[in-house]
């Protein structure tokens, strides 16, 4: 029977035919250990000579790193295994041989390992990356499906800017510039007032001259938009689907967190409420910590952000930022009228901002003039000047990175890990 390192499970004590690579191997005169994976898992394939005939071991023994084959045994259980069993191999049909795979098991470096990322990708630890960055997607649709929220999917190609307009990829749309999305936000607020809870889910592009451990020039983000939703209200989704993403992995990628030597221990502290700070008393809370020169009214840099994470050691919302450094659609804060009605929500251990959200101005005058303020042009806001003009209701949304996400959970040191091919600064191949 035909089957998977995943499903094998299923079949103790069974024969069964498995379509996998060499990993890695061991092999004395008498037994062969084989590392097989075939993208579903790794196992272990034990060929043992005195039950097979001298050629189907002399094979097991030759195979070569990421040779391809059918591997037949039978699965038998192994207490000694991360997944629980091995195989008791059987025969073996090669279908490609593979030589000289350039990344052998020593240590090489990160700039080689990027060169070699489709490669790379077929690797324990970054197979573990992928596999939680899945189950993530997955608990973010079922979250949102479970919670009354429709899909909503916005443009990619767009002709304004959400987020500023320095960051901008320009590209040519017949005979008009273009731009690809930075974010699909004001697209979402549209589709809230027609589906009233949506989310969209797909690729943004920020052209940030930035090389952090945090910054990639594509990403994926997820981003709820609610209607009839203040901004508390939306802080208490966004800590609930937080802590949703968190307990999914923990629940369902044991293997692979353990494969990462991922310590869990904060990530099961993770609970609802998340700790809040507003960004005055974070202020002064730096300038405590020894971040003299911090001023009110200027932005968070990492180190910022890294020591207010510590101190709480969970998730924690920075709210209400000085109106001048956030974007010109958020809602004043009706008890400051310098800062806005927004939140970060900042990941632990150094992963900084995950998610970016606020309540929407939902007036259109003082949409109006913030549009003006920001120095931008009227004419490409117009359809969204419209959803004040007919029928403005307070809303609320946010953004959550896909990448920075799984980084935190993951524990991986760089986003660059999280994204299969990540399209970085120096970066645009393979
Ligand atoms: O804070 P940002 O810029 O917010 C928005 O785009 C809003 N329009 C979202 C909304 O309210 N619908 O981005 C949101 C999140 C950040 O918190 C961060 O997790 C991620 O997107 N992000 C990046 N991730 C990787 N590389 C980058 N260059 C990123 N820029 C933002
Ligand atoms: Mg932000």
């Amino acid at each position: 029977m035909k089957t998977t390192i995943k499903q094998a499970k299923q079949h103790i004590g069974q024969e069964v035919t498995i379509g996998a690579w060499l990993h890695n191997k061991r092999s004395s005169g008498k037994i062969a250990f084989l590392q097989l994976r075939d993208g579903t898992g790794f196992m272990q394939g034990v060929a043992v000579k005195s039950e097979l005939d001298e050629e189907t071991f002399q094979l097991a023994k030759d195979l070569t790193q990421e040779t391809s084959f059918y591997i037949t045994g039978t699965i038998t259980e192994d207490d000694r295994s991360d997944i629980g069993y091995e195989m008791q191999v059987k025969s073996i049909e090669v279908i490609s041989e593979s030589h000289d795979y350039p990344i052998t098991p020593k240590d090489h470096g990160t700039e080689f390992l990027m060169d070699h990322r489709h490669l790379w990708l077929r690797s324990r630890k970054q197979h573990a990356v992928m596999i939680i960055r899945n189950e993530i997607i997955r608990a973010t649709y079922e979250f949102f499906n479970e919670h009354g929220f429709t899909k909503i999917d916005p443009p990619i190609l767009t002709a304004s800017a959400p987020e500023g307009t320095s960051e901008l990829f320009q590209t040519q749309y017949f005979d008009q510039d273009a731009y690809l999305s930075q974010s699909g936000q004001l697209y979402m607020e549209a589709a809230a007032m027609a589906y009233n809870k949506v989310f969209s889910f797909g690729p943004t592009f920020r052209a940030e001259k930035s090389k952090t451990r945090r910054h990639l020039i594509e990403f994926w983000m997820i981003e709820p938009e609610m209607a009839f939703c203040n901004h508390e209200e939306s802080l208490e989704v966004q800590e609930q689907y937080v802590t949703h993403i968190v307990q999914s992995v923990l629940k369902n990628c044991e293997l692979e967190l353990k494969a990462l030597d991922r310590d869990t221990t904060n990530l099961e502290k993770v609970a609802t409420p998340f700790p809040r700070i507003t960004y005055d008393d974070a202020v002064e809370f730096l300038k405590e910590q020894g971040f003299e020169d911090i001023e009110w009214g200027e932005d968070f840099g990492a180190p910022h952000e890294t020591a207010i994470a510590n101190h709480f050691d969970l998730p924690v919302f920075i709210t209400n930022y000085p109106t001048k450094i956030k974007p010109f659609y958020m809602q004043p804060n009706p008890e400051n009228e310098d800062t806005v009605l927004c939140a970060d929500l900042i990941a632990p251990e150094g992963y900084g901002e995950i998610i970016g959200g606020s309540e929407r101005i939902n007036d259109l005058s003082l949409l109006e003039q913030r549009i003006d303020e920001y120095g931008l042009d009227a004419d490409s806001y117009d359809y969204y000047l419209d959803l004040r003009r007919y029928g403005s209701v307070p809303h609320s949304g946010f953004g959550l990175g896909l990448e920075r996400t799984v980084a935190w959970i993951s524990g991986v040191e760089h986003v660059r890990e999280t994204s299969p091919f990540p399209r970085l600064l120096n970066r645009l191949y393979p």
